[in-house]
This record gives structure tokens, C-alpha cells and sequence, in this order.
């Protein structure tokens, strides 16, 4: 069951480039909304004046939702309609844990937030720079957040992933650190096509 302790601040986040080809191609073929949406879901996409940015946004938040639930110790595996997004897009709920989300739109992108904890989480989706690697910007950016949430200098900080042969791409989660050693403070990372993003829980509000 999702914790209810006021402490506990967890997040997840995912970005989708609306413009990259290959997800243009994912949403037109037959048989894929119908994989990742439940019956509600598809309800939700059929009505939307836009239904392939409804659809993305749906994707994403059931993403950032996959992304926390890990870390609760769930293993939702390769089955987005076992996580239902509400209609307003306000929350995600996969078997008894029910997760806060929030979507932001741009013409070029969707970002959805999944959140556990008394405040919301800082976020910030950018474009990926010319030439750089995804994972590397994300960290960079990640980084950049971090200092300027805990005020601290930016190299002080670093982004870790520890290796788990049980996950699914062979590490933990990433962790923020300090000096090399764990903050504690929950952190997320995706990119996609032209577009990396980055989030930071806020324990303390
Ligand atoms: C794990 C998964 C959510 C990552 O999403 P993605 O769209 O492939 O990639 P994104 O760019 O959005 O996210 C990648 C980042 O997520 C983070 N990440 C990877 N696995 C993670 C996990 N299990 N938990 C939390 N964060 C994770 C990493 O920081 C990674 O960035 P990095 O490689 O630069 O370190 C996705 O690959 C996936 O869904 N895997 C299969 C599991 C599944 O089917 N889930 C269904 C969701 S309902």
C-alpha cells in the first residue's frame, strides 16, 4: 500500500517528443493505444480534441508512475494498463497505490510528474543540446536543479546508478549525491528524441 508518512517524498517523470517520428509511427499503429490504455483510457483519448497528444500524455504519466512505483518495491513489468490514469489526469492507481501526477504541454512536448510527498516536485524539461548524449544532459540539467534547490554548489553534485541484475536496464534508480554520498532526496530522469527532463522531490516543502 502507497505510504501515507508525510516524509516520504518520492518522484517520477517522463518526457515524450511529440514530434519524433518514431512515436508518430507507435501511435498509428493498429493494436498500440489499445496495449498501453485501459477501456477509461481509451474513452479519454477518443473525446480529446487532440487525441494523439492525449494519448502521449496518458503514456507519459503511466511512465513517471512506473518509474516511482520501482521504488516502493512494486514491478509493474511491461504492462502499462495495469497502471490507470484518472480522466483529469490528476492521478495514476496501480493495484492499491494511488499516485499524484500533473501534466505540462508544450507544442513540442508533454511532461508528466508522478509524486509521492507533501510537496510538489521541482521539474524542468529542456532541449537536448547539439551533439550531447541524453543520459549525460539529463544529469546535467538534474544537477543544475539540485544546486539551486539546496543551494550548493553544482559540482559538488553527481548523479549514481548502482547496478541491479533485476532491473530492467541493469541499475537502480539514480540517486542524487553530494560528495559522492546519497542525499536521500528523491530524484528522476528521461529524455526522449530532441527533449531531456529532470525532477526533484522537495521533502520539506
Ligand atoms: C524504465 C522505463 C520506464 C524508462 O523509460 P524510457 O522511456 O525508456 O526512458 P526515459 O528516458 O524516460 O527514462 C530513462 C531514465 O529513467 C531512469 N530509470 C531507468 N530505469 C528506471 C527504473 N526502473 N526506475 C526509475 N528510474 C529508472 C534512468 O535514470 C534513465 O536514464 P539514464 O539511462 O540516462 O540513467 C521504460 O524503459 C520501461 O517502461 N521499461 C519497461 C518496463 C515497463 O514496461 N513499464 C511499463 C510502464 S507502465
Amino acid at each position: 500500500m502507497t505510504p501515507t508518512r508525510s516524509h516520504v517524498a518520492l518522484v517520477g517523470n517522463d518526457v515524450v517528443d511529440l514530434g519524433d517520428p518514431d512515436n508518430q509511427a507507435s501511435f498509428g499503429r493498429p493494436g498500440y493505444v489499445e496495449r498501453v490504455c485501459t477501456p477509461a483510457e481509451r474513452r479519454t483519448v477518443e473525446a480529446a480534441a487532440d487525441p494523439e497528444r492525449t494519448f502521449w500524455a496518458l503514456f507519459a504519466a503511466k511512465e513517471a508512475a512506473y518509474k516511482l512505483l520501482v521504488k516502493l518495491g512494486e514491478e509493474p513489468g511491461l504492462a502499462h494498463r495495469s497502471i490507470e490514469v484518472a480522466s483529469d489526469f490528476g492521478s495514476a492507481r496501480y493495484q492499491d497505490h494511488e499516485l499524484r501526477v500533473t501534466v505540462e504541454h508544450t507544442e513540442g512536448w508533454v511532461h508528466a510528474l508522478s509524486s509521492l510527498g507533501p510537496s510538489a516536485p521541482r521539474f524542468e524539461v529542456a532541449a537536448l543540446p547539439p551533439h550531447a548524449r541524453a543520459s549525460a544532459a539529463g544529469r546535467e540539467l538534474l544537477c543544475r536543479i539540485a544546486a539551486t534547490v539546496l543551494g550548493v554548489p553544482g559540482a559538488t553534485l553527481s548523479i549514481e546508478r548502482r547496478p541491479s541484475p533485476r532491473s530492467y536496464d541493469g541499475f537502480e534508480p539514480p540517486r542524487l549525491c553530494q560528495a559522492g554520498v546519497p542525499t536521500g532526496i528523491d530524484v528522476s530522469l528521461s529524455h526522449d528524441g530532441k527533449y531531456v527532463a529532470a525532477a526533484l522531490s522537495c521533502p520539506s516543502g
